[in-house]
């Protein structure tokens, strides 16, 4: 009986697998299918459902209050507490690509922070595909490298006794964080490997990956049966599709950002104040409170949504300044808007205090590889504020009880909004158009000095919505689709034909040919072009616009790419022109 039951379980899972081929974070959110025609303060309404998912969980997932995902998080807090109590020889190593990088930075510096300022050795490091620059510029082919991953991982750990490895891949997709834990695997004495991402193990990629012999399946199989020797770990709790179909910085982001706050919080804790109690269940409450009152000012962030939309509307820009972490998360926020929504560099950007005095990156100043790299509030001072216009905005982010100044801003056109966590004198608010201040809830007194951790999400929440808002209202987003994503890595190639198969209902060869017709501006492709690597495509798309408009515009149409190139010349509005094409395409077949 017990065999029949085993089988018969077995095939269920394998139907309930073989129906569902497409990842969690690849999927449409059904929340937010009509983002495209909501007010701003409708767009927050509608994330504020989605982000609720992180907590609550999704087509019967738990969510982060998943019990088995809450266990393994004690487990990987006790390790890391006994690292750090004995710390030499140790490290523990967060890698990603794209904003998992970002977050992986961040979370390093931090608890890194936390340590030197008691006087204790920093065990913590950050790999992020492409490097240092990648921190605020995407740098996506490096993503598709798992060769790459593994060069950067053994010399992040030369000499080290132990490591604790976290990968992190909310999509489980990244062929850099799939070469880091093989490598991981074949030297288990050494490493304890972790994955960190937000699909079930089954959903792992199993796509070939260029001049490599695994996919990323394969190595998540072979992590199952480590961690089934109490070896490793896999971590991935279900938190339910993206807003922005795919777009991975905003929910699994923060879910990425609570998850290993949430270990290193509970580690230190008990590490360097045991009589402390902790326990994972209450860290994750404090972070749905700060979920629950951010959005309690779903009104007002609309508002500066309206303010956003406005300003990209009218070709101005959006500028973050902020004076201390806040500002990571605003240069964050700002990194992904190229490969999102097809931005330029200029749309949105993000200065921080010192600058790289501030960052403390491993690779230091940067500022020689042009103007993208110069992040200090000085460089804003002088390279933008003096030219400003009224188009413009400018978002402050502060925590101090008195604002520094800004030299010029209170004379500048540009809008002024400010995001603050304390009360300010008005004297120093009526400087800003519009001020947004969120009272955060202070908790448990342990929670105290985790408080900044708590106004950094809080921070992320709200220009999440400020640039998914602003791009939505600019049309870059059809339906909840991000139509003109960048095609600059394997990910994303695949992610276009995606698009172009479901919006242009043709099949994925067709919608194949019409990305590579409009990648190489051609109506007849070469040999050479058809039967060339995907990392050839890609290398070609990169550097060109609207190559997913174009190429979903002449699908749809069953037309020309010059034809499409055209339609959407005569209509910047990207969805507009999308809409255009669907409304002839009913016509004729009518
Ligand atoms: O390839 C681009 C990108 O999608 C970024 O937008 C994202 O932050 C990054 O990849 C990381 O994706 P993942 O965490 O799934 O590896």
């Amino acid at each position: 009986l017990q065999l029949i039951t085993r089988i018969s379980h077995s095939v269920e899972t394998n139907d309930y697998e073989m129906s569902h081929t497409q990842p969690i974070t690849e999927a449409n959110n059904t929340i937010t299918t009509d983002i495209d025609v909501a007010t701003a303060e409708g767009i927050v309404t509608l994330l504020r459902k989605c982000d609720a998912e992180i907590f609550d969980g999704w087509e019967g997932h738990k969510g982060l209050f998943h019990k088995e995902t809450m266990d393994k998080l004690s487990k990987l807090a006790i390790l890391a507490r006994d690292m750090l109590q004995n710390p030499s020889g140790y490290s523990i190593v967060l890698s990603g690509c794209g904003t998992s990088g970002r977050l992986a930075f961040i979370t390093a510096r931090s608890f890194n922070e936390r340590l030197k300022n008691s006087g204790k050795e920093p065990i913590y490091d950050y790999l992020i595909a492409g490097g240092d620059k990648a921190l605020f510029t995407s740098q996506e082919a490096p993503e598709d490298d798992p060769h790459i991953g593994i060069k950067m991982l053994r010399e992040s750990c030369e000499g080290k006794k132990k490591v604790l490895y976290i990968g992190i891949t909310c999509g489980l997709s990244a062929p850099f964080v799939a070469g880091q834990l093989d490598f991981c695997l074949q030297h288990l004495d050494k490493f304890t490997p972790v994955l960190l991402g937000f699909n079930p193990t089954y959903l792992a990629r199993n796509l070939p990956i260029e001049k490599w012999n695994k996919t990323f399946l394969q190595v998540v199989k072979e992590l199952e049966a480590a961690e089934h020797a109490g070896k490793g770990f896999i971590l991935n709790p279900v938190v339910g599709p993206e807003p922005i179909t795919g777009s991975s910085r905003m929910k699994s982001g923060s879910a990425t950002k609570i998850l290993l706050e949430t270990i290193f919080t509970a580690a230190h804790s008990s590490a360097f104040n045991p009589e402390v109690p902790w326990d994972i269940e209450t860290l994750f409450r404090s972070y749905q409170a700060v979920y629950n009152t951010v959005y309690s000012h779903t009104e007002s962030v609309g508002k500066l949504v309206a303010i956003a939309g406005d300003s990209l509307q009218n070709g101005g820009s959006i500028y973050y300044i902020g004076y201390d972490t806040l500002g990571l998360m605003g240069m964050t926020d700002a990194s992904e808007c190229p490969p999102t929504y097809g931005a330029t560099l200029d749309d949105v950007r993000g200065f921080i205090a010192s600058g790289y005095n501030f960052l403390r990156n491993k690779e230091g100043d940067l500022s020689s590889n042009g103007k993208y790299f110069r992040i200090s509030i000085n460089d804003f001072e002088k390279d933008i504020l003096p030219s400003l216009k009224d188009r413009d905005l400018v978002i402050c982010l502060n925590t101090a009880k008195s604002l520094p100044s800004l030299a010029g801003l209170k004379e500048s056109r540009c809008k002024r909004v400010m995001l603050t966590f304390t009360e300010l004198p008005d004297e120093q608010l009526s400087k800003f158009d519009f001020v947004i201040s969120l009272c955060l809830p202070i908790g448990d007194a342990t929670l105290e000095p985790w408080q900044q951790l708590h106004r950094e999400i809080a921070t992320k929440w709200v220009l999440n919505a400020v640039t998914t808002g602003a791009h939505v209202l600019k049309g870059k987003v059809f339906q909840n689709i991000m139509v003109d994503l960048k095609v600059s890595n394997n990910k994303l190639f695949h992610r276009a034909v995606g698009i172009i198969e479901g919006l242009g209902k043709t099949s994925k060869e067709h919608a194949r040919m019409f990305l590579l017709r409009s990648i190489y501006h051609t109506e007849h492709l070469t040999p050479d072009q058809l039967e060339a690597p995907i990392a050839q495509h890609i290398k070609v798309a990169s550097s060109q616009n609207k190559i997913v408009p174009v190429a979903l515009v002449a699908a749809i149409l069953n037309s020309s790419i010059e034809n499409a190139s055209l339609l959407l010349d005569s209509k910047p509005v990207i969805r507009v022109a999308i809409l255009q094409a669907l409304h002839s395409q009913e016509t004729d077949l009518s």
